[in-house]
């Protein structure tokens, strides 16, 4: 079974496509978007192993020019260095201007294999392979693309949409329980942010998700996509809609960064900042309890955590909150609900009642 959708950006428009046994047919789903026969790879070390022979495999039968580059697994290739290493490479296999990268990956190899097509030779076109739940729902759709730099994260990057997204929800298997309940993080989070009915599938299909069951995952990873697309397609280089997306992460973010970010999985800390932005909401009055109660029970379902952890100060929190780089002139610019499948862009929230609200989520 798969299921294709459409990012709607003109003439940088591309397909999602969604289903099980997709790796050994890249070659067929790559061809029609191949200007010349050479491609590369992109892949961590970890993925390499698994999922390379593969992909590389069914490109060979498809008569391409494959080349290869692995990277270590991890965040810390998000790097200045590793991106070099891939331009190294570009030019060491002579990739031209028709050629295609091909990120073979979780979220850290669409981020460093996106920006490195984004830029070599002022752009060549590449296509995200995730194999990540959090790729698969978030990161490999909509173009942004990102190395981090010492003094943070995603600072040097480029939008640039990807020529096909191909997911295939097997990968998922060897995937770790820890990291399925943190990629659904985004998907709770996309429910919660415009999409009721998706909320809804996930508190009835907690398990069916859990335990990975094909259909369910499908429907599921696609509605993510879907809701993606559709925020992507209004408002490609995040003018405003856009940040909606980032409910809980101003907060995840600056949790994140005080632990170094070696603590918590990104969607993890993106759980415990949903909660405290659920409660500052409740706090303005622009939230039910009942909604809060709502959303809570599902992340505590899901094993996700909600609350900070007793060693960290609410202050340490709201400083590094300030910090983010969607602070805007100072301000805070946070993403509130105000009910399950709708929140709001708010500028105007007192600091006194961030803290309150981080107070209270320990
Ligand atoms: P990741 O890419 O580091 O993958 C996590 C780990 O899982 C790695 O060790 C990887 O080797 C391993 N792995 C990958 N696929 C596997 C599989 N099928 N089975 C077993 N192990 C597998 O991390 P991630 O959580 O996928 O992505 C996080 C990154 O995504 C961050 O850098 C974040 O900034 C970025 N991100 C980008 C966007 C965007 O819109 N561009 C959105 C969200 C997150
Ligand atoms: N993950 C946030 C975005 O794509 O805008």
């Amino acid at each position: 079974m798969t299921k294709t959708l459409h990012v709607a950006l003109g003439s940088d428009s591309y397909p999602i496509v969604v289903g099980t046994a997709l790796l050994n047919r890249v070659g067929e789903y790559l061809t029609p978007y191949i200007k010349s026969n050479k491609v590369l790879i992109v892949t961590d070390s970890f993925v390499s192993a698994r999922y390379m022979p593969v992909v590389r495999q069914s490109l060979v039968d498809s008569e391409l020019d494959v080349n290869t580059i692995e990277v270590r697994a991890g965040e810390e290739s998000k790097s200045i260095a590793q991106f070099s290493q891939i331009q190294d490479s570009l030019v060491a296999h002579q990739l031209d201007r028709g050629s295609t990268l091909i990120a073979l990956g979780g979220g850290v190899i669409g981020d460093l294999g996106g920006f490195a097509a984004a830029v070599y030779m002022r752009g060549i076109s590449y296509v995200q392979i995730p194999t990540t739940l959090q790729a698969q729902v978030d990161a490999s759709v909509g173009g942004k693309t990102a190395i981090n730099h010492p003094k943070g994260k995603n600072l040097i990057g480029a939008f640039h949409q990807p020529k096909l997204v191909l997911i295939d929800v097997d990968t998922l298997k060897t995937l770790p329980q820890r990291d399925i309940r943190s990629g659904l993080i985004e998907v709770i989070k996309m429910g919660v942010i415009r999409d009721e009915p998706l909320f809804k599938m996930v508190e009835e299909h907690l398990e069916a998700i859990l335990n990975l069951e094909d259909t369910t995952l499908i429907e599921m990873v696609a509605s993510a996509c879907v809701n993606k697309a559709e925020v992507v397609a209004k408002d490609e280089k995040e003018s405003r809609l856009r940040m909606v997306l980032n409910y809980g992460h101003t907060f995840g973010h600056a949790l994140e960064a005080v632990t170094h970010y070696s603590r918590y999985r990104h969607g993890e800390a993106v759980s415990i900042g949903m909660n405290c932005a659920a409660q500052l909401a409740v706090n303005l009055g622009m939230f039910s309890e009942a909604d809060f109660q709502r959303q809570r029970t599902l992340l505590n379902r899901a094993k996700l955590p909600i609350t900070f952890p007793p060693d960290l100060s609410a202050e340490a929190l709201c400083d590094a909150m300030y910090l983010d780089k969607k602070t805007l002139g100072g301000k805070l610019r946070l993403i509130l609900p105000r009910r399950i499948g709708e929140v709001v862009i708010r500028d105007d929230v007192e600091d006194q009642h961030v803290l309150e609200a981080i107070s209270q989520c320990f």
